[in-house]
């Protein structure tokens, strides 16, 4: 049995809201793509969202907004798991900079933020990566504009309050293995009215006599109406993550693992995956073993960085981590299958500590 690394988790209402938006023929255009905005907002907390077609248009269309350019620098974390961040500032024509992550998460050190900027800092992008709240108003006390990356956390909490509701700007990532999907697409957010409105402004270039540039980055009416159905279930398959996290994490501590090698252990965090912390010898073994099993399990993060010995933290996590897949399309056998892969695979590494001095 091969249990993939991700799967979105569709059912008939999703089948049902797709057939609707497609037997009226609105699949481009139509009323789903407004709706979807307003519940989008509503389950955030926010005056307003506009729908964009990916992350990376999200992206784009943000740095487009905070009017970063041409000779601006961007400061990005140095590894990531998505090349998005920083292609987004090179389209946006500005450079990115990178700083170094904590040493316990893979969002980005303030520290590390600091000693990058320079009189050319135009904005932060931070995300909240792996569905752990990243600290973004410690970020804001640093005077530069933030991009709150949410691709991985909607449905996270920091302080009681829903990520995405922090930044100068938030960006989301509805993609097919996302915790939501609408199949590709994304949203942007913010607190600042004028912000949203130029997002709005830039998204699509028809029916416009200015002579400005402008791109197609809107949001199809058949994934708005999959994005409004997947929303409405979203908490359940937050639940669902989490029950499946806490099994494998059973599983972990019943092998001598510490539940401090969980990077989830901090509250409103979402399990977008699980991330564990391993003795980098260890880890090497028990992603060995667990492939030879058929555990789809990973190490998640790239460097995006051209030097990595310039970012201890990353080097230090990018050597430890392990993740394992917890989306709620994971049926109870599979799960089943997946926690015995995984007890066996540990008892044939032996010690799992984090190897921690
Ligand atoms: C943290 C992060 N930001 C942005 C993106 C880009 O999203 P999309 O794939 O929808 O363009 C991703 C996608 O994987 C991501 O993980």
């Amino acid at each position: 049995m091969i249990i993939q690394s991700a799967k979105p988790c569709l059912d008939e209402a999703d089948r049902a809201a797709i057939l609707r938006v497609f037997d009226a023929g609105l699949i481009a255009e139509g009323g789903d793509i407004e709706r979807f905005e307003v519940e989008l907002a509503a389950f955030l907390r926010m005056p307003g969202a506009v729908a964009v077609s990916s992350g990376f248009a999200a992206l784009h269309l943000a740095l487009k907004a905070l009017e970063v350019g041409c000779g601006d620098e961007v400061i990005i974390p140095c590894v990531s798991t998505c090349p998005a961040l920083r292609n987004a500032v090179w389209a946006a024509g500005a450079t990115p900079v990178y700083a170094d992550i904590n040493r316990n998460d893979f969002n980005l050190s303030i520290d590390s933020v600091g000693t990058a900027m320079t009189p050319r800092t135009r904005a932060i992008i931070a995300p909240h990566h792996t569905g752990i709240p990243a600290d973004i108003p410690g970020l804001i006390a640093l005077k530069i504009p933030v991009i709150e990356d949410c691709a991985q956390a909607i449905g996270a909490s920091w302080r009681g309050r829903p990520v995405g509701s922090f930044g100068t700007a938030s960006v989301f990532s509805f993609y097919a293995t996302k915790l939501m999907t609408s199949v590709d697409g994304g949203a942007v957010c913010s607190l600042t009215p004028s912000i949203t409105e130029r997002v709005r402004e830039f998204r699509y270039y028809r029916h416009r006599r200015d002579g400005r540039m402008r791109f197609n980055y809107k949001m199809q009416n058949l994934h708005a109406a999959l994005g409004r159905s997947q929303l409405k279930k979203l908490l359940q398959f937050i639940e669902r993550r989490h029950a499946i996290a806490h099994q494998f994490l059973g599983v972990f501590t019943a092998a001598g693992g510490d539940l401090r090698q969980s990077m989830h252990q901090v509250d409103g965090a979402v399990y977008f995956k699980l991330a564990l912390r391993l003795a980098p010898a260890d880890r090497d073994r028990l992603l060995d073993e667990a492939q030879q099993r058929g555990l789809p399990c990973s190490t998640e993060f790239d460097w995006v960085a051209e030097e990595p010995g310039r970012y201890p933290n990353a080097e230090h996590l990018m050597a430890r981590i392990i993740t394992l897949p917890v989306y709620p399309a994971l049926t109870d056998g599979e799960v089943r299958s997946l926690s015995t892969m995984f007890k066996e695979s540990l008892l044939a590494v032996g010690a799992v500590d984090s190897g921690e001095a």
